[in-house]
């Protein structure tokens, strides 16, 4: 771990703003460094207001959507227009929007068995990127109030894995049938956000986001393995973070 950036917000169209803004200015650097770049997107609810916004004008115009390419740092196996697509959130909040490539957009395939849309997913990086260890420039991510972020679930062995890209998971919440990117993969990205708002995600932020809190949850495990990483969160979600 070298550094992390802490943002807090007075609320969730404030986060967003300046999630955008992140994302934009570490596309912009990613592509006047290589050419392109590689985000990884987040599922869940938090995420979608940031999406909308890199959807609108200034940044649907600035950013260089056409040196994008898109991954998905986990899945629920539905169907790509299930209203619990991740792919399909994504899609109807940015990607319909702006002139990503729509070769440039990978999605995990939801409609398979989790195994299979696993393997594929993981060869599907592999092409893309031309790599066997993929590094992303931006990954985004979600917490969840048991700690767990995208789709890698405290306690399960999915958080053991080191060779795998991605892996089948099991949420204990509904859709189950889950498809994640490894804690290796995403805690390896150049520079790493998480995004939490509200009350309910105020105790986990806390004990992931402090030496001597609980190191085992997979969004800890993050945090303390990313190199670069930043926390977006709203008055709400910071409520229990000493600010001194
Ligand atoms: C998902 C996720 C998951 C999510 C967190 C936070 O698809 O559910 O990838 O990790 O980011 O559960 O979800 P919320 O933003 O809805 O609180």
């Amino acid at each position: 771990m070298s550094s992390v950036d802490l943002y807090v917000l007075e609320s969730p169209p404030a986060l967003h703003e300046a999630a955008a803004e992140w994302v934009a200015e570490g596309i912009r650097v990613a592509v006047e460094a290589n050419g392109s770049c590689r985000i990884v997107l987040a599922g869940g609810t938090t995420p979608r207001g940031l999406y909308e916004r890199l959807a609108a004008t200034p940044y649907r115009e600035v950013v260089p959507w056409a040196a994008v390419e898109v991954f998905f740092g986990d899945e629920r196996c539905v169907l790509p227009d299930d209203a619990q697509s991740t792919y399909g959130m994504a899609h109807d909040a940015l990607l319909r929007h702006v002139p990503v490539r729509e070769e440039a957009v990978h999605r995990i395939r939801g409609e398979l068995l989790p195994v299979e849309a696993a393997m594929e997913y993981e060869a599907v990086v592999r092409e893309a990127t031309g790599e066997e260890h993929p590094v992303f420039d931006l990954v985004l991510l979600g917490i969840g109030a048991d700690g767990h972020t995208a789709a890698l679930f405290p306690g399960t062995p999915a958080l053991a894995e080191r060779e795998a890209l991605a892996v089948a998971t099991c949420s204990p919440t509904p859709p189950a049938a889950r498809v994640s990117l490894t804690l290796p993969v995403l805690a390896g990205g150049h520079y790493v956000a998480f995004l939490a708002t509200g009350a309910e995600k105020a105790d986990v932020v806390l004990r992931t986001l402090v030496p001597l809190g609980e190191d085992r949850l997979p969004a800890a495990i993050i945090r303390w393995s990313a190199s670069d990483l930043t926390y977006f969160l709203d008055e709400a979600a910071a409520a229990h973070l000493d600010r001194d």
